[in-house]
């Protein structure tokens, strides 16, 4: 028996932004990252929305705090909008989503990422940090009712937020396709988005504009599918590590995926159907496995990410006094439930000791 919805529209892109009229909103909040302050994308959005009365709110941060989606909940009952707009990556929707959520009004949830990566678009996700600890917030209400991916907002993407993001659409696919919860309909979403995000990161990282729209359709493909069937231990460990060290979300999952690869033995077979379907196969599972960890490790170092944390500036020291707070958080991480082997402290600490590096 699989069940599959998705209540997110999705309109996918060049120019798609000047859908945004035909929402016929009255009052709008648009949550946005401080960086489009001094761009002209306000203004525009303003021209397309043309509702009543729209109100900027500049105030996220990477990785938004419960302190700070409190501020902005009391922002949306101060201004009541009918409609809430998210202009930014993966931490502007998360707080955008919060603040919508806590304040208990009836709001329209409107997603537009200007980052290919958290799918926080289309996912029924919002994570928060509080007190060093990330904590995903998993609700229905969540999920956007509408995404807007505009390969034009994309032309200006640095080179490491293109690589970070891109490794978060990697883990979602990955993990979504072994996750428990997965189906069919799920699976074929993260194989495609695992297999344009490996074939299409590397000229985008290099400056090709042009397969930015595709890039981005993937990481809203990985969030719709992991919407569905979970996520897993690496998500897990990137939510403690991120926490704790606040490292991009993406480039923690770029070290610890093919580690996590490691630990999952058990959905080898899923695995090398991934690596089959992204053309990377083998006679054996384990050979289509051990090319697709390669292919991970290959595409990290080309994207000029680190393969240890001690490459991406934690001292080993640093991971060593954090180790009991780290591994006790990824295993109450709710990511954990759905990975295809139930974590112990035995593989979270093998896969941490993998990761963690000399330095
Ligand atoms: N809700 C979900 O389903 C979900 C899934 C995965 C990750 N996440 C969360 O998303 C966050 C990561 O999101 P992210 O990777 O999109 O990064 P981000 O939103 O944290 O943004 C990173 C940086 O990029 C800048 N930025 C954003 N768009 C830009 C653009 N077009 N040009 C130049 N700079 C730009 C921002 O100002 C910020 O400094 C993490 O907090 C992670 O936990 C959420
Ligand atoms: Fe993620």
């Amino acid at each position: 028996m699989e069940s599959f919805s998705c209540k997110t529209e999705i309109i996918s892109g060049v120019g798609a932004i000047w859908e945004l009229s035909r929402l016929h909103a009255k009052r709008v909040l648009v949550v946005a990252d401080p960086y489009f302050e001094k761009t002209d994308l306000p203004e525009k959005l303003r021209k397309a929305l043309q509702a009543e009365a729209v109100e900027f709110f500049y105030r996220v941060q990477p990785d938004p705090t419960v302190e700070l989606s409190a501020e902005g909940t009391a922002a949306v009952q101060a201004f009541q909008p009918d409609t809430v707009v998210a202009l930014g990556g993966g931490s502007a929707m998360d707080c955008a989503k919060a603040m919508a959520y806590f304040s208990g009004l009836p709001i329209r949830l409107v997603a537009i990422p200007t980052t290919s990566g958290s799918g926080s678009e289309a996912t029924n996700f919002a994570v928060l940090t509080h007190n060093g600890v990330k904590h995903p917030l998993i609700d229905p209400s969540l999920q956007p009712e509408l995404a807007i991916l505009d390969g034009n907002l994309l032309n200006s993407l640095p080179k490491s937020l293109i690589a970070d993001a891109g490794f978060d659409i990697l883990a979602h696919a990955a993990e979504s396709f072994v996750a428990t919860g997965a189906g069919a309909i799920s699976r074929s979403l993260a194989r495609d988005a695992f297999t344009t995000a490996l074939v299409y990161l590397p000229p985008s990282f290099h400056g090709d504009t042009r397969v930015r729209q595709q890039v981005h359709l993937a990481a809203t493909m990985a969030g719709v599918a992991f919407s569905q069937s979970g996520l897993g231990v690496c998500h897990a460990l990137a939510h403690a590590l991120g926490g704790q060290f606040h490292l991009p979300h993406g480039r923690l999952n770029a070290i610890l995926l093919p580690a996590v690869m490691e630990a999952n033995q058990e959905a080898n077979p899923h695995y090398a159907d991934l690596a089959r379907g992204a053309g990377l196969g083998g006679t054996a599972d384990s050979m289509a496995v051990r090319n697709l960890k390669n292919a991970l490790r290959r595409l990290r170092k080309e994207l000029q990410l680190p393969a240890t944390l001690a490459q991406a500036g934690v001292p080993s020291q640093k991971v060593r006094e954090n180790w009991a707070a780290i591994t006790q958080s990824a295993l109450s991480d709710p990511c954990c439930a759905t990975n295809p082997v139930r974590p112990d402290k035995q593989m979270v600490e093998s896969i941490l000791e993998q990761v963690t590096g000399v330095g």
